[in-house]
């Protein structure tokens, strides 16, 4: 039997050892998607990792749950105002339960090509965005590109007409409904982890994803023609919560800052790479053509497509809007 004095101190030592590993405990950042691990989106993520485990070691651990293994887009922003993980980049197209503003990025022929997107997304209009949802808890740390996206579906699409009568997969966007719905088709919303067997069992007959969705999702096995539109943009808003964020120590936050940073400009730097490889693979495989428009074939389906800018000026904010048009020129 040990002495009280004994039996005190014995306590007390191991409190302060329990004490001392829980002050060892490293913080944990869950960083959860929906996509592969050979896409813009997972290689960041990965990078983000890297890069935390070289300057925070003990510090900061972090744990990616790539291709919807953790939480499907249908779930991942729920887990995320849950605690439940706390770091993840969601599609731009699908914010609009929590703001109307980033819909912007889903009008059809706004911007002209992923620079002009970059153009915008580093302008002071382009960086409040990242703070519209703050109301809400949530916080945009970063943009992070994928690409542009083109169209498929099992016939030939080179003019608008021929998507008459098709349903097309869509992200969860209302603009993405009205944008199919300009073209006599319609739009389904859908997560992406079902889209192959969407199209598979022929629940939808085609999609818009950009190449390196389409090829790591295998698209290219229930798709024959590809066409090469460039109609949109699918990219990223890396998002934590507000309150996860500001409870980190500020050391810790400050290298987090330049580790998002530094991971953004690797993510941005693959994407274009990346997409193009893909269309490449996907020309590999044999099992899906690929077709190119005319400068007349692809003004056809932006004449048809535009007008849904309308329905959603006043939503967006025409300032905003005009803003990410004159991203499009370089001077
Ligand atoms: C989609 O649902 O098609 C994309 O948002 C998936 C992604 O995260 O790239």
């Amino acid at each position: 039997m040990l002495k009280p004095l004994w039996k005190a101190l014995a306590c007390t030592l191991s409190l302060s050892l329990f004490a001392t590993a829980m002050a060892a405990e490293p913080i944990v950042i869950k960083f959860s998607h929906v996509v592969g691990e050979q896409t813009p989106k997972g290689l960041g993520a990965m990078m983000f990792k890297k890069l935390v485990d070289e300057r925070l070691p003990g510090k900061v651990r972090v744990e990616v749950y790539p291709n919807s293994t953790l939480y499907g887009d249908d779930k991942e922003m729920e887990a995320l105002l849950l605690g439940d993980v706390q770091i993840i980049a969601r599609s731009l197209a699908k914010f609009d339960q929590y703001t109307k503003s980033v819909q912007l990025f889903d009008l059809p022929f706004l911007f002209d090509d992923i620079a002009a997107v970059d153009r915008f997304q580093q302008s002071p209009a382009g960086q409040k965005l990242l703070k519209s949802m703050e109301s809400k808890n949530v916080t945009g740390l970063a943009y992070w590109h994928n690409g542009m996206k083109q169209l498929s579906a099992n016939k030939p699409l080179r003019m608008p007409e021929d998507a008459q009568g098709l349903t097309f997969r869509v992200q969860t966007s209302a603009v993405l409904e009205e944008q199919f719905k300009a073209v006599d088709a319609k739009g389904q919303k859908m997560i992406f982890s079902v889209v192959y067997q969407g199209l598979r069992t022929g629940l939808v007959d085609g999609t818009e994803n950009t190449y390196s969705n389409f090829y790591n999702q295998k698209l290219h096995e229930v798709q024959k023609y590809v066409t090469e539109s460039n109609h949109g943009i699918l990219d990223y808003m890396l998002i934590t919560t507000s309150d996860f964020w500001n409870s980190l120590p500020p050391d810790i936050r400050t290298e987090l800052d330049k580790i998002v940073a530094e991971s953004t400009i690797y993510a941005n730097q693959q994407a274009e790479q990346l997409n193009q490889e893909d269309r490449q693979h996907v020309l590999d495989a044999k099992t899906t053509e690929i077709i190119a428009l005319t400068p007349q074939e692809r003004a056809a389906w932006r004449d048809k497509m535009k007008p849904v800018w309308v329905k959603f000026e006043k939503e967006i904010g025409p300032d905003l809007i005009k803003a990410a048009e004159a991203s499009n020129k370089t001077q």
